[in-house]
């Protein structure tokens, strides 16, 4: 079969597509036939040595750690009739998805919804369950403003729909135009540019002069600052991102006195809560198949081009969610 390396540390020329010796499932675990893996910003960030949180495989590893397709077949002890089944699922390690075959746990897999394409529900995957998550635990009320950075990514463009059916106004910063444009289709009332100086104020201005209630912050760094210094008194403030290189530090303090509570991807759903994740994607592949959200899905590449996919993701010229086709 068909795999894509990292073959060491680096840029998107490390990846590599060779034949590789078929995966065997274990016990306990099925072989999915992949029709589709995801691609998200953290493993472009691992691929090049860095890590955000989760832990740094040691290359030479295949890449990728999501994937939706058919279950081919399965090991000791797994119930025989998810053979054939469409799923979508984490692989059984944090690798091993982009790839004809992909090994995954039982217990991960996602059954898809007859409404849904395998490429919705590979988006929907990590994106739909963490923005799941993510605006559960904001608890958006009616009216409320919320700001969402990197509005047009795979997560963002999910985080942008289901704050508004939260009943939130969304304010969506993006940092191009093409961005700005998928953003407003998905809902966002405004939009800003946070490659522009004195884009908070556009935020402050929106929102009467009291800033954003909610933020959801996916960018860190100085973006992931100033959104933070924009927020509303009393506001929440969610520190789930880094791809600026530095989730944002907030002092306790300083979101003490402005009333500000501060919530991050490991008080949401506890480090490790494989069950939770397959809830919440059950959840956002239910809405997808309801028609409540639609995976934004920017560009499709084969497996041969996954250099390409992970180059277009890096350069942010991508709108919305960038996939591998097997
Ligand atoms: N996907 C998940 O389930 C998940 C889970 C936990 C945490 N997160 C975090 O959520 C964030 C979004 O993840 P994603 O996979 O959906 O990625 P993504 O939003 O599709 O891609 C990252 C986006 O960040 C924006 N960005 C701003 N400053 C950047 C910079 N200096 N370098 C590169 N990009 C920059 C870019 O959008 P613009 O061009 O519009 O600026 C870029 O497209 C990431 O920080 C990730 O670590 C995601």
């Amino acid at each position: 079969m068909r795999a894509v390396w990292v073959t060491r540390f680096g840029g998107p020329e490390v990846l590599v597509t060779q034949e590789t010796a078929e995966p065997v499932a274990g016990p306990g675990q099925v072989v999915v036939a992949v029709e589709f893996a995801e691609i998200n910003f953290v493993e472009t960030q691992l691929r090049r040595g860095i890590s955000p949180g989760p832990p740094l495989p040691e290359p030479p590893y295949v890449s990728g750690g999501g994937v939706a397709g058919r279950v081919a077949s399965v090991g000791e002890g797994v119930d025989p009739g998810w053979t054939g089944r469409r799923v979508v699922t984490r692989t059984a390690t944090s690798s091993g998805g982009n790839a004809e075959l992909a090994v995954a746990k039982e217990g991960n897999l996602v059954p898809v919804p007859d409404e849904l394409g395998l490429a919705e529900a590979a988006a929907l995957l990590n994106d739909g369950s963490t923005a799941v998550g993510l605006v559960n635990r904001a608890g958006i009320q009616e009216g409320d403003w919320v700001l969402v950075e990197a509005a047009a990514g795979g997560l963002g463009s999910l985080l942008v729909q289901l704050a508004r059916s939260a009943g939130g106004r969304v304010i969506a910063a993006v940092g191009s135009e093409p961005k700005a444009e998928l953003a407003r289709k998905l809902g966002a009332e405004v939009v800003v540019d946070y490659g522009q100086d004195g884009w908070t104020d556009l935020v402050r201005t929106a929102t009467g002069g009291n800033g954003p209630d909610v933020v959801f912050d996916g960018v860190g760094g100085p973006i992931g600052r100033a959104a933070f210094e924009a927020t509303a008194r009393g506001g929440t403030f969610s520190v789930h991102g880094a791809s600026s290189g530095g989730a944002s530090v907030i002092d306790p303090d300083e979101a003490a006195r402005r009333g500000v509570t501060v919530i991050g991807l490991d008080q949401l759903f506890g480090m490790s809560d494989p069950a939770g994740a397959r809830q919440r994607t059950e959840r956002a592949l239910a809405a997808a198949a309801a028609g409540h959200i639609t995976p934004a899905i920017g560009g499709t590449y084969p497996l041969e081009r996954a250099s390409d996919a992970h180059k277009a993701m890096e350069a942010r010229t991508v709108p919305g969610k960038t996939l591998l086709m097997v």
